[in-house]
């Protein structure tokens, strides 16, 4: 079983080795390898179940590393990098060779993103190697917010976890990309589009692409719970039933026990509801229900991204 701690000198150690560690981030835990070494790569693959076409995010602490892994930066890019870094953005940029096929799934583009979380930033520091991470859970279930949720998962598969307390923005990354004649976001996340416009414009959202998605995210079978999950409009009640549990945003339902449901802002704080949103659903999950509704969130800013992520859990009508 995985040792929790927050000793940095154990986590480098097990990552020097080859082996793979969960590690905090702001937005989700990851389950981190060294990333030039194809061995941990494949570790990290094996571990999570997760199919070899889906490419990894490469972490690093500091910009001026970045030239060691891709080839060029657009100037888009770099403002991004910039104003946003560390922060709950991941960007694609042409990879250099260093960066092993496995990685990226042989895409010319790598993933990176300097995670804004202190634990992990002296780690990566300390270490010769960027860490590729995917989210610490088992392919297409809900990411980890706390260790112990990483433990419970993936517990009996890894050496060690380093405890950075619960993830402050609790949604993944926002993934942008420079391929098309604006930068295109392919994955919603923690940093909110409006933001990202602020500082280069116009940006398209292309989250929703059948065959060949680049960002394989974008996979509607991805960020389930086990329970099947109905999606309510804002301001609409769940039917009642005893087997029934329930997601709400700012306002307890009616004829629903509190043990039944969870709501993630009473103050109807979107950056509040995200932070609690995985846990919640986890939460529910593991009651003894047949059902989870859920209640959308208002669609901008960060409910964006939420509902990105309910619509994706939910069982198609
Ligand atoms: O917040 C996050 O991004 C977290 C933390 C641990 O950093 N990581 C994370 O990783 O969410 P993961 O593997 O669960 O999601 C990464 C997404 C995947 O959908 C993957 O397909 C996409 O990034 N991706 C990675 N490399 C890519 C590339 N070269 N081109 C397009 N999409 C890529
Ligand atoms: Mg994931």
């Amino acid at each position: 079983m995985a040792q929790i701690g927050t000793d940095l000198q154990a986590a480098k150690a097990y990552l020097e080795a080859g082996n793979v560690v969960g590690i905090p981030t702001e937005t989700v835990y990851g389950l981190a390898g060294n990333a030039l070494n194809p061995d941990a790569v494949l570790s990290i693959f094996r571990v999570k179940n997760r199919p070899s076409f889906d490419p990894l995010i490469v972490h690093t602490d500091s910009l001026s590393k970045l030239s060691q892994f891709v080839t060029h930066i657009p100037d888009a890019a770099r403002l991004l990098a910039e104003a946003c870094w560390p922060g709950p953005l991941t960007l694609l940029l042409p990879r250099r060779a260093s960066i092993p096929d496995l990685v990226t799934s042989g895409l010319p583009s790598v993933a990176v993103r300097i995670p804004n979380h202190p634990l992990t930033l002296r780690l990566l520091a300390s270490l010769d190697f960027p860490l590729a991470a995917p989210s610490a859970n088992p392919f297409g279930y809900i990411s980890p917010t706390t260790a112990a949720h990483v433990a419970d998962q993936l517990g009996d598969q890894i050496p060690y976890i380093l405890d950075g307390g619960p993830a402050q923005v609790g949604l993944e990354s926002t993934i942008v990309g420079f391929d098309e004649a604006i930068p295109t976001i392919y994955r919603l996340g923690g940093m909110a589009p409006q933001l990202i416009e602020s500082l280069i414009g116009p940006v398209a959202i292309r989250t929703h692409s059948t065959s060949n998605p680049q960002a394989p995210g974008m996979l509607s079978s991805h960020y389930a719970p086990r329970k099947p999950l109905v999606l309510l409009q804002p301001g609409t009640s769940p039917p009642p039933g005893h087997r029934t549990a329930a997601l709400a945003f700012r306002h307890p339902f009616g004829g629903l026990s509190d043990a039944h449901q969870r709501v993630l802002s009473p103050t109807g704080d979107l950056a509040e509801a995200a932070k609690n949103l995985f846990a919640a659903l986890r939460s529910l999950d593991a009651l003894d229900v047949d059902i989870i509704y859920a209640e959308l969130l208002p669609n901008l800013g960060l409910g964006q991204a939420m509902n990105d992520r309910l619509r994706r859990a939910s069982v198609q009508p």
